[in-house]
């Protein structure tokens, strides 16, 4: 497995793959890779002659300075795994080898029809801008056949395939792959490693009551519904619901029924913010 820093580096790689017709898998991530990861790279292995990692913490989608230093980084056991899992490049820049200052500076503007108004962008302005000039230069430079994301970010993987479409990646199919969870039933996350023992065994609660939704759903409004997952996920000490939402599952619109809804959970444990969501079974299933 090689280590590419370089854009210039990644681009000679790219179009000596190209010029062999070899097709090109991507996972875009931002290290601090758990098993969550490891589907994706596994999945991004089986379907492409080559596997291409991005490890990079993208500042411009953090909204939160202090998020932004404190989010985990071990890019050698990044590497270790990656390699264990079968990929041929990883590529881990600098945010000065990503971004002109210019760009830093700048928010980055995109069309988001919306998606963007609501659950994850409401909270956190300008977030899906970072997260869409990152995946954009990424797709750019990498000219993946396939690229991968994980189920778990809902918003942004409805964010991305808008982008896809948007900005005419026409030639890159995106992949959303379902959340990895612990036997407990907690969604993998790298913001799992900010938790103590105590704080995850709070922290499986989320999963366990969005779960019992699905029954309570059976006889029950999709508002009723979300104010039963708030009230059941606040009556657990240590944990804060920010939001809930059932919504539309391509528009992230709220829905009057469960015939094409997701639900989507923010939670704080502590100061960890947690994400987490669930589909409900309707008629399209
Ligand atoms: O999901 C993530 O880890 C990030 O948002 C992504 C897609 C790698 C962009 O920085």
């Amino acid at each position: 497995m090689q280590i590419i820093t370089t854009k210039e580096e990644l681009c000679r790689t790219v179009r000596a793959l190209k010029e062999q017709n070899k097709t090109i898998g991507l996972v875009p991530t931002m290290g601090a890779l758990h098993e969550g990861h490891a589907s994706l790279v596994r999945r991004c292995v089986s379907e492409n002659d080559v596997a291409v990692v991005s490890v990079f913490v993208n500042p411009t989608q953090f909204n939160n300075k202090e998020d932004l230093e404190k989010y985990p980084r071990n890019i050698n056991r990044d590497a270790e795994l990656l390699s264990s899992l079968g990929a041929a490049f990883v590529f881990a820049p600098t945010p000065e080898e990503m971004y002109s200052a210019e760009e830093m500076a700048e928010r980055f503007a995109f069309d988001f029809g919306g998606l963007d108004e609501v659950m994850e962008g409401k909270m956190r302005p300008g977030h899906f801008n970072g997260v869409v000039q990152v995946v954009s230069k990424l797709f750019r430079m990498v000219q993946p056949d396939k690229a991968y994301f994980g189920e778990k970010d809902y918003q942004q993987l409805a964010i991305i395939r808008r982008m896809t479409k948007v900005m005419h990646f026409d030639d890159i199919k995106i992949i959303g792959c379902p959340i990895v969870r612990e036997a407990s039933g907690l969604a993998l996350s790298s913001r799992n490693e900010r938790l103590s023992e105590a704080e995850k065994q709070t922290a499986v609660n989320i999963s366990r009551v969005l779960r019992e939704s699905l029954s309570y759903a059976k006889t029950h409004s999709v508002s009723d519904t979300e104010q039963w997952v708030i009230k059941s996920i606040n009556a657990v000490s240590g944990l804060e619901v920010e939001y809930y939402e059932i919504v539309d599952r391509t528009t992230l619109m709220p829905v009057s029924d469960f015939s094409h809804a997701i639900g989507c959970v923010t939670v704080y444990c502590g100061p960890v913010r947690l994400i987490d969501n669930i589909k409900y079974p309707g008629t399209c299933d």
